[in-house]
């Protein structure tokens, strides 16, 4: 063989299929059309996104910047983290939830809980099995499946069902086949919330079908209106199946810092554990530090937090029916889910449309699987004002529901 001299000559190897057979990411296209649109000077304003506006709360940033001080914290983590991270972790589980949760062995910190998301997957899913994810879906919940090679089986989510999955509607041979049973309450996108009995019937099919019952509650802190969202494990026998994921990213403004936790089944949480130790060396301790604090100190930021989150959810609930949506205000989550005017094709098509007439940004639904592309995203990721000036445009712009 002849020695290479440029880039080209050496016919770099390919990614594995794992990779390259995945659907696009539309989030990654989306980016090429607001670049577009920014290089013809539009002043865009991204209703889009899903990333906190706010800053950490300082004293929680204090903490951090104190663990990172501490030497004590320079050295590889432990993989089970600290000891004291597990404890505030039992201790807001049983503080926010009423769920007893042992620090030993039913915690897992995670690097952010997209993270464990993904490893719990590769812990349980091996070629040909399947998972059951509600769809629309938090992109990971199907991927991670798909990476492993793995078959989803997409349950569709309506505003007719409130946004619950039929569990009826599951063929026998699926269920039989299934390992993990993903869902995310209160949802993203659709912002859709479970209630108690929607729990009680889920965990009991899940435990008829030994599969493992994966719930994401990312946006359990973020409910409007005194509305609290439970725990998985706020139904008996819950732990028997089910692994729980919780994020310190929505609850405590807290996206760039990558921190959550998984609790649950002690075996569940095992294989977690097990799936990560091959993989990454666990939650930087100065992190931990951070999440101790948050964990024990900050339920006086939330409030705040989700007030704010409120107010803006009013401003958008009111202007979109101005604009001819017949919408509920959201009981919870950062996002609304809103219908495309009937007259438009589709998500990516109605989603053009507002970047070129408008200069505004949503989320077409397609970037969350088939079943969203009749609806669009938008999120509560900007401040009241800028909120009102993207309905402001809207109106200028003559677009309507009904236009
Ligand atoms: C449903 C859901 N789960 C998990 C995550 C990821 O959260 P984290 O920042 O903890 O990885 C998100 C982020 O948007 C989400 O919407």
């Amino acid at each position: 063989m002849s020695t290479p001299h440029t880039a080209a000559e050496c016919k770099l190897k390919p990614p594995s299929s794992r990779l390259t057979k995945l659907p696009t990411y539309v989030f990654a296209e989306l980016d090429e059309l607001k670049e577009a649109a920014r290089k013809r000077g539009a002043d865009l304003i991204d209703l889009g996104m899903g990333n906190p506006d706010q800053p950490t709360p300082a004293p929680i940033v204090k903490a951090i910047q104190d663990g990172v001080a501490n030497p004590a914290n320079h050295g590889y983590p432990n993989f089970k983290g600290k000891p004291e991270f597990r404890q505030a972790v039992s201790a807001w589980m049983k503080r926010r939830y009423g769920v007893d949760i042992d620090p030993d062995t039913e915690v897992q910190p995670l690097i952010g809980s997209k993270e464990g998301l993904a490893h719990i997957t590769f812990a349980y899913i091996d070629a040909g099995d399947y998972s059951i994810v509600p769809s629309p879906y938090y992109p990971v919940h199907s991927r991670a499946t798909w990476i492993a090679d793995g078959l989803v089986h997409h349950l569709p989510l309506t505003a007719e069902n409130r946004f619950l999955p039929d569990l009826d509607s599951i063929p026998e041979e699926v269920a039989k086949k299934a390992k993990l049973f993903f869902v995310s309450y209160p949802n993203n996108p659709t912002a859709g919330v479970a209630d108690l009995p929607f729990y009680e019937k889920l965990v009991a099919y899940c435990r008829k079908y030994g599969i493992i019952l994966v719930s994401d509650l990312a946006y359990g802190e973020l409910a409007f209106d005194g509305f609290r969202p439970p725990s998985i494990f706020n139904v008996p026998g819950a732990k028997d199946i089910a692994i729980e994921f919780h994020s310190f990213s929505k609850s405590f403004n807290m996206a760039g810092w990558r921190a959550g936790f998984a609790v649950g089944n002690p075996e569940i949480i095992k294989a977690l554990y097990s799936m990560k130790t091959n993989l990454d060396y666990g939650l930087a301790s100065a992190i931990q530090d951070g999440g101790i604090y948050a964990l024990n100190e900050g339920e006086k930021f939330m409030a705040g937090i989700v007030q704010a989150y409120q107010e803006r959810r009013d401003v958008l609930v009111k202007g979109f029916r101005e604009l001819g949506w017949q919408i509920e205000p959201t009981k919870a989550t950062i996002y609304m889910w809103l219908p495309i005017p009937p007259s438009f094709s589709d998500s990516k098509a109605w989603c053009r449309h507002l970047i070129d007439t408008a200069d505004v940004v949503i989320t077409p639904g397609i970037a969350f699987g088939e079943a969203g592309d009749r609806y669009f995203r938008v999120s509560l990721v900007s401040p009241k004002e800028t909120l009102q000036k993207a309905i402001d445009r809207l109106k200028e712009k003559g677009i309507r529901y009904d236009a």
